[in-house]
């Protein structure tokens, strides 16, 4: 074929190995080989090649990690082998206890020392994976152990989850635990929060609530892991041991915490991960801990047992123990099952990280979108190492959930080493004349009545000219990813708040040295360096500003979307609902939100006011942000669409598209809208791939998967 190197075919077969292993080598070893634009690229080609020909398309074809519409409910599917749990033990002294089971149950025929694969006890959620000829058909939540629920499309969404193992017998199911990193969990809340939204309490939480997702675009948007620790069903293969199934596993892609080497004492491991994991700041590259290990008898065992307590909270992810199995599976067939838990398996549980203090009073604390949050103030406890005074108690179901009460003793907890949570009240200590906690529907700020929005469980302040909500505004608008003034703290916020020399944020761009030097406690000093920071603040670019007005749904992330996308402030000020519907990770709650904000009395006016004050917006480049989903394709446009020619022609360009004004043989898309006459003939005459505006939509938005 003249012109090109490679027929798409073959092409596409490349594309999607080279992809898979760009997948691998982010997701499953952390140590990417190419850039985010570089694998956009890659994946845009893959697109492009299988809108052309849909009827290549495979189920094990990365594109189809990300699915369509939101299902309705998840389809129950029951386990070929029901999914048990485990006994659980609560002390070291147990493990002994276990093994001496073990002896009595397999006789004569136990050997010397008991040879027992270990590793850690995940908290996340448990899962089967079903792959049938090597692919990936089915994921089923664990369920009640026999029915579980199909949460397939979910798990698709997860990188490092292979679509296709080629080494894979017939049938080869696999369970696992889904989890969630911690470093992601603290980042996923630190969005939740930004965007006003109920942070989870917990990973384990975050996990289990974005699996049983109808949509996967939401969970596609969040960082789940898995964890392979047992096999299912399995036909046409015979492992022999837990370590060879495991070991197995990971050589086929499935991410696993790894195995040590056989050969590895128990102090070289140790060693090894200490060294490792002290080392290593950020997640270190999880596969290849090997963390899993061999340990022979109840005193090795136990050994491994304390030493990853030690290193618990040096993990990359939540755990809650470590479970301590027989290896050989002939032997766990001898051992068989109680009721609904092996008898050739424990979980070690490892004691929680709780205590027990006294509620003194609830606060309730104004955010930036005028949410009012409850906060149980408590008696000064250690947990873990770490002082708590503070709990968040997220809103009033939450506080009617567990029957929090101001004077209640109870028992908290750290959650994923970040907040701590209250757990539960304990009941008989409760105070004879305690009442239950009512959050007040008064702003405790401004004392203008808030309002609790249909469907939602917060209570919101809505007076625009609430300190509280300013306050808070002003300590975003001013943080350092935001408009990044140095030097304005929080004391001096309060100040200037409460001298009404600043009502809004832009207000800040009209202070002179004065006003600073007329509040308490400021030196000529600092007013001088206030003013000179301001002063370096005032050029900055789009997203910092959109990030920065604290538009609710529109964190760093989005912000950064919607400034790629607009350009200017002047476009993204005129934005319509169908352009934002277009802007790459913005669904229809946040373009509702940004668009009701934009036509709001206040955001148009303080973005124009900030200009006016002095505030500089660098413009981004033409093709600055865009990922070039449409490199080098050639469009040509026809009939009536939803959406403008003009700003259709920009979006197509703006992606590295090329508009054609008359379809030929050159031509890659024609996009046809309703009433689409001669153009639509020749296409379909010449064999031009035909897009409506569905897929066209869905080209640009599914193709740069990364950003
Ligand atoms: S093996 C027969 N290994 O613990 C069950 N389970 O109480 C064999 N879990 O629902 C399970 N980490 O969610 C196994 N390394 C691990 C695990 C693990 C966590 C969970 C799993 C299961 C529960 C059983």
């Amino acid at each position: 074929m003249p012109g090109s190197k490679t027929r798409p075919k073959e092409r596409l077969a490349e594309l999607r190995d080279l992809i898979r292993h760009h997948d691998r080598c982010y997701y499953l070893n952390d140590r990417p080989e190419i850039t985010d634009q570089e694998y956009d690229k890659l994946y845009a080609e893959l697109v492009g090649i299988e809108t052309q020909h849909p009827e290549w398309i495979t189920p094990d074809s990365p594109s189809q990690r990300v699915a369509g519409a939101p299902a309705e409910a998840f389809e129950k599917v029951a386990h070929r082998q029901p999914m048990l749990s485990l006994q659980n033990s609560y002390s070291i002294e147990d493990i002994d206890a276990f093994e001496e089971r073990l002896r009595k149950e397999l006789k004569d025929q136990a050997p010397e020392t008991m040879e027992y694969f270990c590793e850690p006890k995940f908290d996340g959620l448990a899962i089967e994976l079903v792959y049938e000829d090597g692919l990936l058909t089915r994921a089923i939540t664990r369920g009640d152990g026999n029915v579980g629920e199909d949460v397939t499309q979910n798990v698709k969404t997860i990188r490092s989850v292979p679509l296709q193992i080629s080494e894979a017998p017939k049938l080869f199911e696999i369970r696992g635990e889904i989890v969630m990193l911690k470093e992601d969990f603290r980042r996923l809340n630190e969005a939740q929060q930004e965007a006003g939204e109920v942070p989870f309490a917990n990973p384990r939480n975050a996990a289990a609530g974005t699996i049983r997702q109808l949509d996967s675009r939401i969970a596609a948007s969040r960082p789940l892991r898995l964890f392979t620790y047992a096999p299912g069903t399995i036909e046409g293969v015979r492992f022999e041991s837990q370590h060879e199934f495991e070991t197995t596993a990971g050589k086929w892609s499935l991410p696993t915490v790894g195995v040590a080497a056989e050969n590895e004492s128990f102090a070289e491991f140790e060693a090894r991960l200490n060294s490792i994991l002290q080392s290593e700041r950020k997640a270190p590259h999880v596969s290849s801990l090997g963390l899993a290990r061999i340990c022979r008898g109840a005193t090795e065992a136990k050994a491994y047992y304390s030493f990853i307590q030690s290193v618990r909270g040096r993990l990359p992810f939540d755990i809650d123990g470590v479970v301590i199995k027989v290896n050989r599976f002939r032997l766990q067939d001898d051992l068989g099952f109680v009721a609904r838990s092996p008898r050739w398996a424990t979980a070690a549980k490892f004691p929680p990280e709780q205590a027990q203090t006294v509620i003194e009073a609830i606060n309730i604390q104004v955010g930036r979108t005028g949410a009012l949050t409850p906060v149980a103030v408590m008696r000064p406890v250690k947990v873990g190492g770490v002082t708590i005074t503070n709990a968040t108690l997220h809103n009033q179901s939450e506080i009617d959930r567990k029957d929090i009460r101001v004077g209640d003793t109870v028992v908290i907890q750290r959650a994923g080493d970040v907040i701590p949570e209250v757990v539960e009240v304990v009941a008989d200590k409760r105070l004879p004349n305690s009442q239950p906690f009512v959050i007040s529907n008064i702003c405790p700020a401004c004392g203008e009545s808030a309002e609790k929005p249909e469907g939602e469980v917060i209570l919101r302040c809505v007076n625009p000219g609430c300190p509280a909500i300013l306050r808070e505004s002003l300590k975003h608008f001013v943080a350092r990813r935001a408009m990044n003034i140095e030097g304005l703290g929080d004391k001096q916020i309060d100040a200037l708040v409460a001298a009404e020399l600043v009502k809004r944020p832009s207000d800040l761009y009209r202070l002179r040295a004065g006003d600073i030097l007329s509040l308490e406690r400021q030196g000529e000093k600092s007013a001088t360096n206030l003013i000179e920071s301001i002063q370096a603040s005032r050029k900055t670019q789009l997203a910092r500003v959109i990030y920065a007005m604290g538009i609710r749904f529109v964190g760093e992330a989005t912000a950064k979307s919607l400034a790629k996308f607009y350009r200017t402030l002047e476009q993204f000020i005129g934005a319509s609902e169908e352009s934002l519907m277009q802007v790459p990770d913005i669904g229809e709650k946040v373009a509702q939100t940004i668009l009701t904000a934009l036509r709001g009395p206040y955001l148009k006016k303080e973005l124009q006011r900030l200009v006016e004050n002095g505030v500089e917006i660098e413009a981004v480049s033409q093709n600055a942000g865009h990922s070039q989903t449409l490199a080098g394709k050639k469009f040509v446009i026809t009939g009536t669409l939803p959406m403008g020619r003009d700003e259709i022609k920009d979006l197509i360009e703006a992606s590295g598209g090329i508009i054609l004004s008359g379809v030929s043989k050159k031509t890659d898309f024609l996009l046809a809208g309703e009433e689409a006459g001669s153009k639509l003939q020749k296409a379909t005459e010449l064999g031009v791939a035909i897009l409506d505006w569905d897929a066209f939509q869905k080209m640009l938005k599914d193709a740069p998967l990364t950003t």
